[in-house]
């Protein structure tokens, strides 16, 4: 495996859960990692272990905040990583502004990413890109509706 030393990554949804373990694990592996998501002070709190880290806030939704902030800057890696996933009623219970959120970050934040990031590494044609998918994009099951739709959106992407 290349050396991750000095490269530099973007990792998105840093603020929580794997985005959080990711960016750690990449920090620990000499990595210069610039961490996205919403909440600054959980953002902040994740940086302190990630030396030579930035801490960009922002939502993945915002199309033109993500090409401002993300797409003025290089990365060496990419990982797509923040999502969600909310409502696990039935198709007939559930409620269309989750739904709308759900789509949005899961597919919507994850183009955007990329479109503010991919163009730099294909000019240079070199970088890792990674999408977190899960097994709910290969899977359906009772109440998953919505977030597997967008899983499977993501391996589509
Ligand atoms: N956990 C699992 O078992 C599992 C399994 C398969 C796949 N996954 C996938 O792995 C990824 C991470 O999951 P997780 O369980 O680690 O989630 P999590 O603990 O809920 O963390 C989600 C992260 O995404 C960020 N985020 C959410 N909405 C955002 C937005 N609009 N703009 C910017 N950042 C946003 C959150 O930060 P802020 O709230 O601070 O913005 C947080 O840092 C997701 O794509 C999920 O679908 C998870």
């Amino acid at each position: 495996m290349q050396s991750l030393k000095q490269r530099r990554a973007l990792v998105t949804g840093a603020s929580a859960g794997i985005g959080a373990a990711v960016a750690r694990r990449l920090a620990r592996e000499g990595a210069l990692v610039t961490l996205v998501a919403r909440r600054k002070e959980k953002l902040e709190l994740v940086a302190r272990d990630c030396p030579g880290s930035e801490c960009v806030v922002l939502d993945v939704c915002d199309a033109p905040a993500v090409d401002r902030e993300l797409g003025k800057r290089e990365f060496d890696v990419v990982i797509n990583n923040a999502g969600l996933a909310i409502g696990v009623e039935r198709l007939p219970h559930g409620d269309p502004e989750e739904w709308s959120r759900v789509v949005d970050v899961n597919v919507k934040g994850v183009l955007n990413v990329f479109h503010a990031t991919l163009g730099a590494m294909v000019k240079r044609a070199r970088g890792d890109a990674v999408l977190l998918g899960s097994v709910a994009g290969r899977q359906v099951y009772p109440g998953g509706t919505v977030y597997c739709a967008t899983k499977h959106a993501t391996r589509a992407i």
